[in-house]
């Protein structure tokens, strides 16, 4: 189901994939089945999302990411894909994100530029990711 209040430009998009109210999906990106995309999601072209993948309201997935099979992106997950940002900027190299078969972001964290999320990873909620996370591994720091 796409619904009809949102603007998806890709015909790659898999069986039983729901697509809700105000998303942006440009043409190059491909989503795979059984995937719910929730409402103010942005997804860009250099995109590529598994099957069974959940994405929930106010995502972004810029060019260069790799979401696998079974993800959980929880809402405000903040994806970068550019280090050292500038408007304007020539030397804008794109380093992109993977996050692996079966691993959860919890809501609100930041995930920086080449990071790998490892399979069946958990990212707590708030979390700033700098570097890889190893698979099955909970990335949790704590606040006192
Ligand atoms: C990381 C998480 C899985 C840990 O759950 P848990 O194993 O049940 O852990 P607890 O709630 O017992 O907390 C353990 C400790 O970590 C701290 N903690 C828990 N989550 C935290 C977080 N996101 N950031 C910082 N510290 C956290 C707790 O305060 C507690 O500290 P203490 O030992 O000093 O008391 C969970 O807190 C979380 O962030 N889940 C993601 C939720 C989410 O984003 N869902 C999205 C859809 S709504």
């Amino acid at each position: 189901m796409i619904h009809s209040l949102s603007d998806v430009q890709s015909k790659n998009i898999g069986e039983h994939t729901n697509i809700w109210q105000f998303c942006v999906v440009l043409p190059g990106a491909v989503i795979g089945d059984y995937c719910n995309i929730c409402s103010h999601c942005f997804i860009e072209n250099k995109v590529t999302v598994g099957n069974h993948v959940t994405v929930k309201c106010g995502v972004q997935l810029w060019d260069g990411i790799v979401i696998e099979d079974d993800v959980f992106i929880g809402p405000n997950v903040t994806f970068c894909n550019d280090k050292h940002p500038k408007s304007g900027n020539k030397d804008y190299k794109m380093e992109g994100v993977t996050v692996k078969k079966g691993a959860s972001i919890g809501a609100g964290s930041v995930i920086l530029p080449g990071v790998t999320i490892g399979e069946g990873a958990m990212i707590a909620a708030g979390s700033v990711v700098v570097k890889d996370v190893p698979a099955g591994s909970l990335y949790l720091k704590k606040i006192d």
